[in-house]
Protein backbone atom coordinates (compact mmCIF):
# COMPACT_ATOMS: atom_id res chain seq x y z
CA UNK A 1 0.00 0.00 0.00
CA UNK A 2 2.58 2.40 1.02
CA UNK A 3 4.85 1.82 -2.42
CA UNK A 4 1.92 2.98 -4.24
CA UNK A 5 1.10 5.67 -2.14
CA UNK A 6 4.77 7.09 -2.91
CA UNK A 7 4.21 7.12 -6.44
CA UNK A 8 0.75 8.35 -6.70
CA UNK A 9 1.47 11.43 -4.15
CA UNK A 10 4.59 11.84 -7.10
CA UNK A 11 2.46 11.84 -9.49
CA UNK A 12 0.15 14.19 -8.03
CA UNK A 13 2.59 16.15 -7.61
CA UNK A 14 4.49 16.38 -11.19
CA UNK A 15 1.53 16.33 -13.78
CA UNK A 16 1.71 19.40 -16.11
CA UNK A 17 -1.63 20.88 -16.35
CA UNK A 18 -3.16 23.29 -18.61
CA UNK A 19 -3.40 26.82 -16.40
CA UNK A 20 0.50 25.66 -15.70
CA UNK A 21 1.90 28.86 -17.47
CA UNK A 22 -0.44 30.94 -14.80
CA UNK A 23 0.30 29.10 -11.90
CA UNK A 24 4.15 27.40 -12.41
CA UNK A 25 5.48 29.42 -15.14
CA UNK A 26 8.97 28.04 -16.24
CA UNK A 27 12.24 29.76 -15.00
CA UNK A 28 14.70 31.44 -17.28
CA UNK A 29 17.34 29.55 -17.95
CA UNK A 30 20.89 29.76 -19.11
CA UNK A 31 20.76 26.82 -22.08
CA UNK A 32 25.23 27.04 -22.01
CA UNK A 33 25.59 24.12 -19.04
CA UNK A 34 28.61 23.97 -17.21
CA UNK A 35 30.03 21.33 -15.27
CA UNK A 36 30.01 21.02 -11.74
CA UNK A 37 34.01 21.61 -11.03
CA UNK A 38 36.30 21.48 -7.92
CA UNK A 39 39.42 23.06 -6.50
CA UNK A 40 42.53 21.68 -8.68
CA UNK A 41 44.31 18.96 -7.00
CA UNK A 42 47.97 17.62 -7.43
CA UNK A 43 46.29 14.12 -7.73
CA UNK A 44 43.68 15.36 -10.55
CA UNK A 45 43.93 13.46 -14.10
CA UNK A 46 44.05 15.38 -16.67
CA UNK A 47 44.40 13.60 -20.28
CA UNK A 48 44.17 15.32 -23.72
CA UNK A 49 40.80 16.01 -25.24
CA UNK A 50 40.14 12.38 -26.99
CA UNK A 51 39.21 13.04 -30.81
CA UNK A 52 38.53 9.55 -31.48
CA UNK A 53 34.46 9.96 -31.99
CA UNK A 54 32.88 6.43 -31.42
CA UNK A 55 29.30 7.89 -31.76
CA UNK A 56 28.36 10.85 -33.74
CA UNK A 57 27.68 13.85 -31.52
CA UNK A 58 24.10 15.36 -32.77
CA UNK A 59 21.46 18.17 -32.01
CA UNK A 60 18.01 17.13 -31.66
CA UNK A 61 15.76 19.11 -33.51
CA UNK A 62 12.19 21.08 -33.12
CA UNK A 63 11.83 21.28 -36.89
CA UNK A 64 8.97 20.24 -38.53
CA UNK A 65 8.68 17.94 -41.90
CA UNK A 66 5.70 17.49 -44.51
CA UNK A 67 8.27 14.89 -46.40
CA UNK A 68 6.42 11.24 -45.74
CA UNK A 69 8.88 8.64 -43.76
CA UNK A 70 9.18 5.16 -44.70
CA UNK A 71 7.83 2.26 -42.73
CA UNK A 72 10.90 0.55 -42.87
CA UNK A 73 12.49 3.21 -40.73
CA UNK A 74 9.91 2.95 -38.43
CA UNK A 75 10.39 -0.62 -37.96
CA UNK A 76 14.55 -0.08 -38.10
CA UNK A 77 13.82 2.07 -34.97
CA UNK A 78 11.31 0.31 -32.88
CA UNK A 79 13.33 -3.03 -33.40
CA UNK A 80 16.93 -1.86 -32.72
CA UNK A 81 15.73 0.26 -29.51
CA UNK A 82 13.15 -1.89 -28.07
CA UNK A 83 12.67 -5.88 -29.54
CA UNK A 84 13.36 -8.67 -27.23
CA UNK A 85 14.47 -11.44 -28.54
CA UNK A 86 13.16 -14.76 -27.60
CA UNK A 87 15.62 -17.75 -28.02
CA UNK A 88 14.95 -21.50 -26.09
CA UNK A 89 15.04 -20.29 -22.94
CA UNK A 90 16.32 -17.14 -23.04
CA UNK A 91 16.43 -13.84 -24.52
CA UNK A 92 18.34 -10.81 -25.73
CA UNK A 93 17.61 -7.04 -25.43
CA UNK A 94 18.98 -3.74 -26.43
CA UNK A 95 18.59 -2.37 -23.25
CA UNK A 96 18.85 -3.22 -19.67
CA UNK A 97 15.91 -3.50 -17.12
CA UNK A 98 15.80 -3.84 -13.65
CA UNK A 99 15.08 -7.51 -12.69
CA UNK A 100 14.62 -8.44 -16.76
CA UNK A 101 11.23 -7.51 -15.55
CA UNK A 102 10.78 -4.65 -19.04
CA UNK A 103 8.08 -2.32 -17.48
CA UNK A 104 7.82 -0.14 -20.69
CA UNK A 105 5.43 -0.08 -22.92
CA UNK A 106 5.34 1.80 -26.46
CA UNK A 107 2.93 3.72 -27.61
CA UNK A 108 3.32 4.37 -31.61
CA UNK A 109 1.66 7.28 -33.23
CA UNK A 110 2.22 6.99 -37.17
CA UNK A 111 1.57 10.80 -38.58
CA UNK A 112 2.92 11.07 -41.49
CA UNK A 113 4.50 7.71 -42.77
CA UNK A 114 4.30 6.09 -46.73
CA UNK A 115 1.41 4.32 -47.52
CA UNK A 116 0.42 3.62 -43.76
CA UNK A 117 -2.65 4.89 -42.25
CA UNK A 118 -2.64 7.83 -39.51
CA UNK A 119 -3.41 6.24 -35.97
CA UNK A 120 -2.31 5.21 -32.64
CA UNK A 121 -0.68 1.84 -32.64
CA UNK A 122 0.71 -0.62 -29.70
CA UNK A 123 4.28 -1.71 -30.44
CA UNK A 124 4.64 -5.64 -29.04
CA UNK A 125 7.90 -5.76 -28.47
CA UNK A 126 8.38 -9.48 -28.59
CA UNK A 127 6.58 -10.20 -31.68
CA UNK A 128 7.51 -6.81 -33.11
CA UNK A 129 3.92 -5.77 -34.36
CA UNK A 130 2.25 -2.49 -34.43
CA UNK A 131 -1.62 -3.33 -33.29
CA UNK A 132 -4.14 -0.53 -34.18
CA UNK A 133 -5.76 1.13 -31.22
CA UNK A 134 -7.54 3.91 -32.64
CA UNK A 135 -7.46 7.46 -34.66
CA UNK A 136 -5.06 10.16 -33.84
CA UNK A 137 -5.85 12.26 -30.60
CA UNK A 138 -2.89 15.28 -29.93
CA UNK A 139 -5.09 17.11 -27.73
CA UNK A 140 -1.90 16.21 -24.94
CA UNK A 141 0.38 18.00 -26.51
CA UNK A 142 1.13 21.27 -24.88
CA UNK A 143 1.36 24.54 -26.98
CA UNK A 144 5.34 25.04 -26.47
CA UNK A 145 6.18 21.32 -27.71
CA UNK A 146 3.01 21.76 -30.99
CA UNK A 147 5.77 21.12 -33.67
CA UNK A 148 5.70 17.17 -32.32
CA UNK A 149 2.05 17.09 -34.15
CA UNK A 150 4.32 17.75 -37.23
CA UNK A 151 6.60 15.05 -36.91
CA UNK A 152 6.41 11.62 -39.17
CA UNK A 153 6.15 9.61 -36.31
CA UNK A 154 6.32 9.34 -32.27
CA UNK A 155 6.93 7.10 -29.32
CA UNK A 156 5.48 7.45 -25.76
CA UNK A 157 6.91 5.37 -23.24
CA UNK A 158 4.42 4.74 -20.51
CA UNK A 159 5.87 2.58 -17.32
CA UNK A 160 3.72 -0.50 -15.73
CA UNK A 161 3.89 0.29 -12.10
CA UNK A 162 2.90 -3.26 -10.90
CA UNK A 163 5.14 -4.92 -12.96
CA UNK A 164 7.83 -3.57 -11.32
CA UNK A 165 6.70 -2.51 -7.57
CA UNK A 166 6.02 -5.88 -6.90
CA UNK A 167 9.50 -6.56 -6.70
CA UNK A 168 11.23 -3.39 -5.50
CA UNK A 169 8.48 -1.80 -3.51
CA UNK A 170 8.69 2.42 -3.95
CA UNK A 171 12.07 2.09 -5.24
CA UNK A 172 10.69 0.66 -8.61
CA UNK A 173 8.92 4.06 -9.54
CA UNK A 174 12.41 5.25 -9.60
CA UNK A 175 13.78 2.53 -11.93
CA UNK A 176 10.72 3.25 -14.71
CA UNK A 177 11.90 6.40 -15.15
CA UNK A 178 15.69 5.26 -15.21
CA UNK A 179 14.84 2.34 -18.04
CA UNK A 180 12.83 4.64 -20.22
CA UNK A 181 16.03 6.70 -20.36
CA UNK A 182 17.95 3.92 -21.55
CA UNK A 183 15.58 3.55 -24.40
CA UNK A 184 15.33 7.16 -25.33
CA UNK A 185 19.12 7.06 -25.37
CA UNK A 186 18.77 3.88 -27.83
CA UNK A 187 15.69 5.69 -30.38
CA UNK A 188 18.72 8.43 -30.17
CA UNK A 189 21.48 6.62 -31.29
CA UNK A 190 19.82 4.77 -33.40
CA UNK A 191 17.64 7.28 -35.54
CA UNK A 192 20.99 9.52 -35.33
CA UNK A 193 22.67 6.62 -36.99
CA UNK A 194 20.05 6.85 -39.86
CA UNK A 195 19.85 10.88 -40.29
CA UNK A 196 16.53 11.02 -39.12
CA UNK A 197 15.87 14.30 -36.67
CA UNK A 198 14.75 13.28 -33.45
CA UNK A 199 14.17 14.84 -30.24
CA UNK A 200 13.23 13.26 -26.66
CA UNK A 201 9.84 15.25 -24.95
CA UNK A 202 9.14 15.34 -21.36
CA UNK A 203 6.40 17.89 -21.64
CA UNK A 204 2.51 17.02 -22.43
CA UNK A 205 -0.67 16.52 -20.20
CA UNK A 206 -0.71 12.49 -18.65
CA UNK A 207 -4.01 13.13 -18.06
CA UNK A 208 -5.50 13.32 -21.48
CA UNK A 209 -2.78 11.02 -23.07
CA UNK A 210 -4.25 8.78 -19.96
CA UNK A 211 -7.80 9.40 -21.37
CA UNK A 212 -6.79 8.91 -24.97
CA UNK A 213 -4.50 5.87 -24.39
CA UNK A 214 -7.41 4.60 -22.04
CA UNK A 215 -4.47 3.33 -19.55
CA UNK A 216 -5.48 1.73 -16.55
CA UNK A 217 -4.11 3.50 -13.52
CA UNK A 218 -1.18 1.16 -12.71
CA UNK A 219 0.32 1.99 -16.16
CA UNK A 220 1.82 6.00 -16.10
CA UNK A 221 2.62 7.70 -18.95
CA UNK A 222 7.08 8.54 -19.00
CA UNK A 223 8.21 9.77 -21.66
CA UNK A 224 8.07 10.81 -25.38
CA UNK A 225 10.26 10.43 -28.48
CA UNK A 226 9.56 12.19 -31.98
CA UNK A 227 11.09 11.65 -35.10
CA UNK A 228 11.70 14.04 -38.44
CA UNK A 229 12.70 12.73 -41.97
CA UNK A 230 14.24 16.17 -43.10
CA UNK A 231 15.38 17.22 -46.05
C1 LIG B 1 13.76 14.35 -19.93
C2 LIG B 1 13.79 15.31 -21.08
C3 LIG B 1 12.67 16.07 -21.37
C4 LIG B 1 12.67 16.94 -22.46
N1 LIG B 1 11.54 17.63 -22.76
C5 LIG B 1 11.50 18.42 -23.85
C6 LIG B 1 10.30 19.07 -24.23
O1 LIG B 1 9.24 18.93 -23.60
N2 LIG B 1 10.33 19.87 -25.34
C7 LIG B 1 11.46 20.03 -26.08
O2 LIG B 1 11.42 20.74 -27.09
N3 LIG B 1 12.62 19.41 -25.74
C8 LIG B 1 12.68 18.61 -24.66
N4 LIG B 1 13.83 17.95 -24.34
C9 LIG B 1 15.02 18.09 -25.23
C10 LIG B 1 16.09 18.98 -24.59
O3 LIG B 1 15.63 20.30 -24.47
C11 LIG B 1 17.36 18.93 -25.47
O4 LIG B 1 17.81 17.59 -25.51
C12 LIG B 1 18.46 19.80 -24.84
O5 LIG B 1 18.11 21.14 -25.02
C13 LIG B 1 19.83 19.53 -25.44
O6 LIG B 1 19.82 19.78 -26.82
P1 LIG B 1 20.28 18.67 -27.88
O7 LIG B 1 19.38 17.48 -27.68
O8 LIG B 1 20.10 19.34 -29.20
O9 LIG B 1 21.71 18.33 -27.59
C14 LIG B 1 13.85 17.08 -23.26
C15 LIG B 1 14.97 16.30 -22.95
C16 LIG B 1 14.95 15.42 -21.90
C17 LIG B 1 16.16 14.58 -21.61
Amino acid sequence: MKDYYTYEYYLMNSNNYESQLLHAPGREYSSIPVSKSYASHPNDIIFEICNEKLISSVRSTRETTEKKMELRNVFRILHTSYLLEKEDNDFHSYNPSAGGLYPIEFYVFLLNIDNVKSAIYHYHREKGILSYIREIDLDFIPETNKFVTKSNFFIVMTGKVDNILFKYGSRGYRYLLIEAGHIGQNLKIVSDYLNIKNRAIGGFYEKKLVDILQLPKTEIPLYLYCFMDIE
